[in-house]
C-alpha cells in the first residue's frame, strides 16, 4: 500500500471540532481570562483565530519578540505594542470585542503591575468584551486572578486525529522527496496509530516523521523503536523503566501451560479478536526463586509483541518519600499511555505487603493498586511476581484480581533437560556431546538459575585447567552445589503446600 504524496481529502484537519467548541463555550460564557498550559502553541493560536472569525471578533497574537500582531492587518494597532505592560495597557484602554492570545506569558505573572493590569481588564469586561488567553508551558495563575480565570486543557489527539496527522506527515514527506509515496501496509499504519495515541500532536508528528524518514517506509518492524521513542518523550523517570531486553519463549525450559495460556490470549489482549470476551488483565506468578518468573515477564511482552515496562517498588518507596501514592498513580498513567504493554511488577510483596508501622502507607499503596487493577480501561497486562507468598495480603490473591495465579515450581526432569540444552547452547556448546540423562539426574532439586550457574562455573574451572568443558567438570560442579531446595527445604515445602489448592501449575 502507498500513502500518496498528495494530501488526502479526508486526512483529518489537525484540529477536530470538539476542543474548539469547548474553548468557544468558555469565551462565550464571558470569561475575561483563560489560562492554557500547553506545548501546542500553533494549535491554540489557530483555534482562537477560527473562533474570532466565526463570531466576527478582532483577534491578536502577542510574543515578546514580535509584539502585538493582528490576524487581520486592518485591525493592526497604529503604533507598535511590544512590552508586556504595553500590550496590557492597549487591551485595557483601546480594545473592544477582541481576543488576545499572549504567548509564553507565565514569567510576567510574577510582576505585581502585570497582575493588576489583568485584574483591571477582567473587572472592566462588561465594557470592552475582550478575552485574554494566556498560553505557556506552565501557567500558575496568581490567587488575585483566579476568580476571573478559566483553565482550558487541550485534549490529546484521538486515534482519528493521530491517523490524520500521520497521513499529513506522509504527504509532506512525499512532497519533499520528489512526490514519492510512503510505502506501508494497513497493518503497519494501524499499529503506528495505536502506538502514537496518548502523545501531543507535535510529538505524534515528530515520531511519525522519524518512522518514515530514513527509508520512506512505515513497517511493522519499526514499532519497537517507535515505542522506545514514545517512552522517552513521556520523560518520566524513576519508578517505571522501559525494559529493552525481552526473551523469546524458546529460551525458557518448560512452563508450557503458561506459554499456551498467553498465546491463546494474544489476540484478545490486542483487541483483534472476539469482543464478547474480556481482554486478559494479568497474572500473578508465585514460586521458587530462580525458576524463571522474571523470564516469563519478559517473554509475555515478546509473545504479545508489545513493550515491557517494569515497576520498581524499591524505587517507589525510597526515591520519592512522601509522594509514593502519587508516583504510583503516575506510573499507572504512563503505562496506560504506553498501552498496549506489559507492566511487570517484580517482587510485588515488597510493595504491597501490609506493614503495621508505616502510618498506613502500604495499605494505601495496596488500595491504589487494587483500584487501578479493577478500573483500568486500557490494555495493560500485569505480570506480578512474588517469592514470599506468606507476605502477600489476602485481598491480592483473592479470585478475580488476576486472571490466573501460576505457581512456578522447580523444573521437572524433562524441563531440566530443556534448560540444560538451552544454556549449553547459549554458550556455543553442543548438548549432544554430554550425557544429558546423567546431568538431569544429578540436578534433581536444582532451579533453572542453579543449573545455569553450574554450567558457568564448570566452564571457568575447565578454562583454568586448560581444556574444554567435559561431563566430569559439570558433574563435579553440580555435586558441589547445595541447591536452595535443600538449604530451604521447609520453606519451599510450605510454599508448595500453600500453592497446591490456590494456584495453577505452569506445566
Ligand atoms: N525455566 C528456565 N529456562 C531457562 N532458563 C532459566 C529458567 N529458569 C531460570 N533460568 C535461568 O536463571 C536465570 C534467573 O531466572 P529468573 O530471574 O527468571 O528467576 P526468578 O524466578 O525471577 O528468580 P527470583 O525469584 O530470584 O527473581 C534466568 O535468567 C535464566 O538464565
Ligand atoms: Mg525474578
Amino acid at each position: 500500500m502507498n500513502l500518496p504524496s498528495a494530501k488526502l481529502a479526508n486526512s483529518g484537519s489537525l484540529i477536530t471540532e470538539s476542543p474548539i467548541r469547548d474553548l468557544e463555550a468558555i469565551i462565550r460564557s464571558r470569561t475575561p481570562l483563560i489560562a492554557v498550559e500547553t506545548g501546542e502553541e500553533p494549535q491554540i493560536v489557530q483555534m482562537v483565530r477560527q473562533i474570532a472569525s466565526r463570531f466576527q471578533l478582532k483577534a491578536y497574537r502577542w510574543t515578546v519578540t514580535e509584539g502585538l500582531q493582528a490576524f487581520d492587518p486592518c485591525d493592526q494597532p497604529l503604533q507598535s505594542v511590544v512590552k508586556s505592560q504595553e500590550v496590557l495597557n492597549y487591551i485595557k484602554t483601546a480594545a473592544t470585542h477582541s481576543l488576545f492570545v499572549l504567548l509564553d506569558f507565565h514569567p510576567y505573572l510574577q510582576d505585581a503591575v502585570v497582575v493588576r493590569y489583568l485584574k483591571d481588564i477582567a473587572l472592566a469586561y462588561s465594557r470592552h468584551y475582550s478575552t485574554v488567553v494566556l498560553v505557556g508551558s506552565t501557567m500558575p495563575v496568581p490567587p488575585d486572578l483566579q476568580p476571573f480565570t478559566a483553565r482550558f486543557r487541550l485534549p490529546l489527539p484521538s486515534a482519528g486525529d493521530v491517523r490524520g496527522i500521520v497521513y499529513d506527515v506522509a504527504a509532506d514527506w512525499g512532497a519533499e522527496h520528489g512526490k514519492r509515496d510512503v510505502q506501508t501496509t494497513n497493518k503497519a499504519i494501524d499499529l503506528l496509530v495505536r502506538n502514537l495515541v496518548g502523545l501531543t500532536a507535535t510529538d505524534v508528528r515528530r515520531l511519525a516523521l522519524k518512522a518514515i524518514n530514513d527509508d520512506g517506509v512505515i513497517s511493522e518492524s519499526e514499532m519497537p523503536e517507535v515505542m522506545r521513542a514514545k517512552y522517552e518523550l513521556l520523560g518520566r523517570d524513576g519508578v517505571l523503566s522501559f525494559e529493552y531486553e525481552t526473551v523469546q519463549f524458546s529460551e525458557i525450559g518448560g512452563l508450557q501451560r503458561l506459554r499456551n495460556w498467553l498465546t491463546v490470549r494474544k489476540d484478545f489482549f490486542l483487541g483483534d479478536a472476539d469482543t464478547r470476551l474480556d481482554p486478559p488483565r494479568g497474572v500473578l506468578l508465585l514460586g521458587v526463586q530462580g525458576c524463571g518468573k522474571s523470564l516469563v515477564a519478559k517473554a509475555a511482552a515478546a509473545i504479545f509483541g508489545v513493550p515491557l515496562l517494569r515497576l520498581d517498588f524499591s524505587v517507589l518507596y525510597n526515591k520519592y518519600y512522601g509522594e509514593t501514592e502519587r508516583n504510583l498513580r503516575k506510573a499507572f498513567e504512563t503505562a496506560e499511555v504506553m498501552s498496549p504493554c506489559v507492566l511487570w511488577m517484580d517482587e510485588i510483596e515488597k510493595g504491597v505487603a501490609v506493614q503495621e508501622d508505616d502510618d498506613g502507607l502500604s495499605r494505601r499503596i495496596l488500595g491504589t493498586f487494587l483500584t487501578w487493577m479493577s478500573e483500568r480501561k486500557k490494555p495493560v497486562f500485569v505480570v506480578a511476581t512474588a517469592n514470599d507468598i506468606m507476605r502477600l495480603p489476602p485481598e491480592l490473591v483473592r479470585k478475580g484480581r488476576f486472571d490466573e495465579i501460576f505457581f512456578v515450581d522447580l523444573p521437572s526432569p524433562p524441563n531440566r533437560r530443556d534448560i540444560l540444552q538451552i544454556h549449553l547452547g547459549k554458550r556455543a556448546l553442543e548438548p549432544a556431546q554430554f550425557d544429558l540423562d546423567a546431568l538431569v539426574e544429578a540436578t534433581n532439586g536444582f532451579s533453572g538459575s542453579e543449573i545455569e550457574q553450574a554450567i558457568v562455573s564448570a566452564m571457568y574451572t575447565a578454562h583454568a585447567q586448560g581444556h574444554g568443558l567435559t561431563q566430569a567438570d559439570l558433574i563435579a560442579e553440580i555435586q558441589q552445589t547445595r541447591p536452595l531446595s535443600v538449604v530451604m527445604r521447609e520453606k519451599i515445602q510450605e510454599t508448595r503446600d500453600w500453592a497446591s489448592d490456590r494456584t495453577v501449575p505452569c506445566d
